[in-house]
């Protein structure tokens, strides 16, 4: 099949990629012509594992190319896909002016029948939006050319970005005509495996449930780390209680760890737009306001830890950071604990020594030259003569480390674990003062 992706972010560029793996011809479009050059060099604007390989497979087999050039991307694909930003204004709503514009431009240049597809996180309404959009510059136009909007959100995760396009565990797919659904399983047939994983269903679910997905794990994750403050005041672990619940069925094991607070491009932004939508139906979401209230503190957990150990001027004391993307497995620093925790640390005049195994580039470009911040290139370079190392991102090569040599390069050994890599008597019996989440010590 044919076709078009508008926006070649994480979400676009993946998408792309994994369609083109399928035998589809993809058309990537973005306004931004650093990455469109970067792409068309043979480079990958973004960290993602397993993406590169795909991308040079299907650039090579002529199957996707990247371009700027509107007129030629509407004019390729019959199926559109919007996967443009939205990012949240400044009353927490979702910025739509991206996913409209995107649309505009379909509507300019479309001269046959466009499925034009939302992939991008909006709120309920939005298709609609685009539908009216689209109609406004095709009568500018004076023409009458038929088209559909179909809500097709994204569930992937970044860091494994690939794996969840390619191997999916359900493709929601909102829409008001057969024609469109029918195009839209063929397109997604071959990503099913054995099982219909296609769940259809009409445009405002559709929209609601890719907010309901997000806000739902975004509250697990305020749940437990809420509890790992009441465990460690009454002495609790709360690994312990983690396998403790998730073992039962109707909780299971995913997205219960208790860390240093959700961040990335769309929990937050998620949140704070499902709140919005509340606040416009006259309804005040009170377990998603608590969900983000709760998160804002837990970023400053690490924070309040090291206060608590040194007191409230930081002044002299130096501390090793490791971990600054907002997860494992990508160069994503959109809301990353890392930096509000880097701020504080910073403001209470302290000094920074911080290393990340991919994102040190990325964090160089968002957090930019900061008094009392030093980027270095390996954990140990970070350690030197450090008071403390402070352990923000959970990456592999921080899980079994060399705690000799992290004992020798500080000046005292105190770990303060924002992911609970390592086991509180293990870290004692090797002479560690150490401070996790929700556990004792
Ligand atoms: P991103 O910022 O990485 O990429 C968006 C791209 O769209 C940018 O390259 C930008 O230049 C381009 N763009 C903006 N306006 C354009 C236009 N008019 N025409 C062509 N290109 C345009 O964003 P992202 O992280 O890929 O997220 C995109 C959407 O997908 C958001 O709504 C997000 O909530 C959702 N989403 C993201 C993820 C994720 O893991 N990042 C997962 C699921 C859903
Ligand atoms: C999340 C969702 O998992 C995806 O399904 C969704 O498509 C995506 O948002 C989106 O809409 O953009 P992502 O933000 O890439 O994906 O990463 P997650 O693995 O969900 O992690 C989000 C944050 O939660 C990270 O900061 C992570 O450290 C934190 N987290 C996650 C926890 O603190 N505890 C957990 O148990 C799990």
């Amino acid at each position: 099949m044919k076709v078009t992706v508008v926006g070649t972010g994480y979400v676009g560029l993946v998408t792309g990629a994994c369609l083109s793996e399928m035998g589809n011809h993809v058309v990537c479009l973005d306004v931004d012509e650093r990455k469109i050059r970067i792409l068309n060099e043979g480079g990958i604007p973004i960290h993602e594992p397993g993406l590169e390989e795909i991308v040079r497979r299907n650039v090579a087999a002529g199957r996707l190319q990247f371009t700027t050039d509107i007129p030629m991307a509407v004019a390729h694909g019959t199926l559109q896909f919007i996967g443009v930003g939205t990012p949240p204004d400044e009353d927490g709503s979702a910025d739509l002016q991206y996913v409209l514009a995107a649309a505009r431009n379909i509507g300019r240049y479309m001269t046959d029948h466009k499925v034009i597809v939302d992939k991008s996180t909006v709120p309920v309404g939005t298709a609609a939006k685009v539908r009216e959009a689209v109609r406004e510059v095709l009568a500018e136009r004076g023409v009458d050319i038929e088209f559909s909007v179909v809500s097709n959100p994204e569930f992937l995760k970044e860091g494994a970005a690939v794996e969840d396009c390619m191997r999916p565990d359900r493709i929601v797919v909102g829409a008001d005509d057969e024609r469109a659904v029918l195009l839209m399983r063929a397109l997604y047939t071959p990503f099913m495996r054995n099982h219909d994983r296609l769940l259809v269903m009409d445009l405002p679910s559709a929209e609601f449930t890719k907010y309901a997905a997000n806000a739902m794990l975004a509250t697990r994750i305020s749940f437990m780390n809420e509890l790992s403050r009441l465990a460690e005041k009454v002495g609790a672990d709360i690994e312990s209680v983690r396998k403790g619940i998730g073992s039962d069925p109707r909780i299971g094991t995913h997205f219960l760890y208790a860390g240093t607070g959700y961040g990335g491009s769309c929990f937050p932004k998620d949140v704070k737009a499902l709140i919005h939508t509340g606040r416009e139906n006259g309804m005040h979401l009170e377990v998603l306001e608590a969900v983000e209230s709760v998160n804002d503190r837990q970023k400053l957990v690490l924070v309040d830890k090291i206060v608590a150990r040194y007191g409230e001027d930081l002044a002299g004391r130096t501390f090793a950071l490791w971990g600054l993307a907002f997860k494992p497995n990508t160069d994503d620093m959109r809301e990353a604990p890392s930096r509000v925790i880097v701020d504080a640390l910073l403001a209470r005049g302290a000094r920074v020594r911080a290393y990340d195994p991919v994102a040190m580039d990325e964090a160089r470009r968002v957090m930019g030259e900061l008094q009392g911040l030093e980027f270095v290139a390996s954990q140990a370079e970070a350690l030197a003569g450090a008071d403390a190392l402070v352990l923000v991102t959970e990456w592999k090569e921080f899980r079994n480390p060399d705690f000799d040599g992290i004992k020798a390069a500080l000046k005292q050994p105190v770990i303060f674990d924002g992911r609970n890599l390592y086991d509180p008597a293990y870290m004692k019996s090797l002479g560690f003062e150490y401070r996790a989440i929700g556990r004792a010590g």
